[in-house]
């Protein structure tokens, strides 16, 4: 019974075009590896052209190291992955890789919402919004929002999945919290603020499922467990959390990067959550998302909330064609 989380090792076609934020490095770049390994082609949407391109070159490795292994369900063919610049700090940035994407007239049939930070020290955006709630969620929500026409044209069976974490669970939503304009740098609750945005994710897909429902397009968000990433950057100057993760490590609680994606690959490619929505997973198993996460009302608000703050992003046709798909 139950055995360790694992994904199919099963051929994807070539055409199917799959996008991953933060695919440079920890879960997104073994996620992207794998995805791509299996035979897809993929776009790893990153801030830094050149850690993307070194990325690249070290999937390169890694794929004929497991071709010699004889690792089973490899694509015969070349590796196809490629850089486009995204930096969602930015929403100017966010657009412009939208722009570019829909430039190359592919088709999109994955988005993997991955890219994120926690932890990190009161910083606003360019655009004026809490770094954590734009990077790991507003951002995001601008990418999907573009890029669900271009879903819509893609055939069957495209996914929408958002890399949340269990942190959510320990989130409240309040409203005029969001942007943390009542916090200085001195009493600003940093881990707080990363539930928070975790928990934006999980309310983020049943809205938008509500609104596309009827559509070949699923949203499914997920837990990656606790992963010996590079996550520990944002908040090295964090004796707390720096030490957690620390321990984490020593006592074998944290789990490597691979490990951490492979709920990611699951719910982006096994045929069996074709048609699935609205599932928070963790170990590539259903769980229940915290109470304050399906509170319908609250989905709501933070939707407003969100179309209120890209309201510079997004044409009144593009909100309007969502709420009537
Ligand atoms: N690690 C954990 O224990 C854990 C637990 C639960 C959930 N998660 C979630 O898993 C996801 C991946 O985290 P990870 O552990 O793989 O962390 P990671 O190793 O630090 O990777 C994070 C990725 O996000 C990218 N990123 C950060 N800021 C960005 C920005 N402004 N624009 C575009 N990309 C940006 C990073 O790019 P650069 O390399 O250029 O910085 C990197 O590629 C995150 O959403 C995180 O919240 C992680």
């Amino acid at each position: 019974m139950g055995g360790s989380p694992s994904f199919p090792r099963e051929a994807l076609s070539p055409e199917r075009v799959v996008i991953v934020t933060g695919g440079n490095t920890g879960i997104g770049y073994e996620t992207a590896k794998w995805i791509a390994m299996l035979g897809a082609h993929v776009i790893i949407a990153c801030r830094s052209k050149e850690r993307a391109l070194h990325a690249i070159s070290i999937m390169e490795a890694d794929f004929q190291e497991e071709k010699q292994k004889g690792t089973s369900g490899l694509t015969s063919g070349t590796l196809s992955v490629e850089f486009m610049e995204l930096d969602l700090s930015s929403l100017k940035s966010t657009l412009k890789f939208v722009e570019d994407f829909k430039a190359l007239g592919k088709p999109l049939h994955v988005l993997i919402c991955n890219a994120g930070l926690g932890m990190h020290p009161l910083t606003y955006t360019e655009d004026g919004n809490e770094l954590m709630f734009q990077v790991n969620y507003l951002g995001h929500f601008l990418v999907v929002m573009k890029l669900l026409p271009v879903m819509y044209q893609s055939g069957p069976d495209c996914r929408v999945v958002l890399v949340s974490s269990v942190a959510h669970n320990w989130a409240s939503f309040d409203l005029d919290k969001i942007q943390a304009r009542q916090y200085n740098e001195a009493n600003f609750d940093r881990a707080e603020y990363y539930y928070k945005s975790k928990l934006y994710q999980v309310m983020q897909m049943y809205s938008l499922n509500r609104r596309i429902h009827q559509s070949n397009v699923v949203v499914n968000c997920l837990h990656p467990g606790v992963v010996d990433s590079e996550f520990t950057r944002s908040f090295r100057d964090d004796c707390h959390w720096t030490c957690l993760y620390r321990c984490a490590k020593c006592t074998g609680v944290s789990i490597t990067p691979y490990k951490g994606a492979i709920t990611s690959i699951d719910v982006a490619v096994n045929r069996k959550h074709e048609g699935v929505r609205d599932v928070y997973f963790d170990k590539c198993a259903p769980v229940t998302p915290s109470p304050e996460s399906r509170n319908q009302e609250k989905q709501e608000e933070l939707w407003r909330f969100s179309l209120a703050c890209l309201k510079d992003y997004l044409t009144e046709e593009e909100v309007k064609d969502l709420e009537k798909t």
